[in-house]
């Protein structure tokens, strides 16, 4: 019989490693209280799968991770990933800014070994917990070698999605993740995974050494009455970039025509949407080259604003960041 894949679960905190004290309501937990090995000693089943290893990188909320984790987490998975007795890895994370860590692990990540992530709605000591699931066949996927090619993955909710496919689309609710662009790449039957369409390769867009830090990007929300004063503020305090998360197809108010203007003279402006799904299409319901912005894409606002960082600490032009978004 040939011998299971060797899987490393790095684990940096989030629901699914969350506790609650005994007769806690529903939202009373520490996200991120228990470490890497006490998941896997939880999941006794993940042994039939996976020869497994682990580690914890972080124990944190995602809502506390900054630009600077997202770095530390890159660099140690290229490490991992570099290693002959790594196979594949499972990280798992926080629902709430999964989109943004796995859209960086996207851009940053080499293809050739399955990179999945995973996260869970009700922390480990739930009755119901969804992350023992979650984390059972997110292993199946890290121990499946084709799924290598395609760059990181998330398994949730019986479903595996692209990293750049995915948000957090409720609050609550057990299946709170889900599609932006595109449906899901497979689906879980318990441990048994069966992909849709063969999965693709995607190149990571960016293999090189990694900055020492991800310059600022603010993203900015329209709304009924938005003050165009928040655009020159956002400018003013410094952010190297912007993203507008605006209504509709990035519909952009007339009375921020001004401040965008003056933004965009001074740092890249991307287009998106707060609508989450759809995205933002070059040229569509605004002209993008007259005003000097540059439309999102298939990307959400938080992923645009990922985009962006990384494409400015490479020290991209406006033109050049155009094409990224464009890929
Ligand atoms: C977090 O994002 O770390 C807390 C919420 C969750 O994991 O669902």
């Amino acid at each position: 019989m040939a011998a299971l894949p060797r899987i490393t679960l790095v684990a940096t905190g989030g629901t699914i490693a969350g506790l609650a004290p005994a007769g806690a309501g529903a939202f009373e937990y520490q996200a991120g209280a228990l470490a890497a090995e006490a998941l896997l000693q939880a999941l006794p089943q993940a042994g039939e799968l996976a020869r497994l290893g682990s580690e914890t990188l972080f124990s944190l909320d995602s809502k506390d991770l900054e630009p600077t984790h997202w770095l530390r987490l890159i660099a140690r998975l290229r490490d991992l990933l570099a290693q002959p007795e790594v196979d594949g890895i499972v990280v798992t994370h926080g629902t709430d800014t999964l989109e943004e860590t796995a859209c960086a692990l996207d851009l940053c990540l080499p293809r050739g070994k399955p990179v999945i992530l995973t996260a869970a709605m009700r922390p480990a000591s739930a009755p119901g917990a969804d992350g023992p699931l979650n984390l059972l066949q997110a292993i199946r996927a890290a121990a499946t070698p084709e799924l290598g090619a395609c760059g990181p993955l998330v398994a949730a909710g019986d479903r595996l999605w692209r990293a750049r496919d995915i948000g957090k689309r409720h609050t609550h609710a057990v299946d709170a993740l889900g599609a932006f662009a595109e449906g899901p790449l497979g689906l879980f039957r318990g441990t048994a995974l069966h992909l849709g369409a063969s999965p693709t390769a995607a190149a990571a867009l960016f293999s090189d050494a990694l900055p020492e830090r991800l310059p600022w990007v603010d993203i900015l929300p329209g709304y009924a009455g938005a003050a165009p004063s928040l655009i020159d503020a956002a400018v003013a305090d410094g952010a190297e970039g912007l993203v507008l998360a605006l209504a509709g197809h990035g519909s952009v108010p007339e009375r921020w025509l001004p401040a965008l203007a003056r933004a965009a003279a001074r740092v890249p402006v991307v287009r998106a949407s707060r609508i989450p799904a759809g995205g933002v299409w070059p040229q569509a319901n605004f002209d993008d080259a007259a005003h000097g912005l540059i439309a999102a894409g298939s990307r959400s606002a938080w992923q645009a604003r990922v985009l962006l960082s990384f494409g400015l600490a490479r020290g991209l032009g406006k033109d050049a960041l155009a094409g990224l978004f464009a890929t």
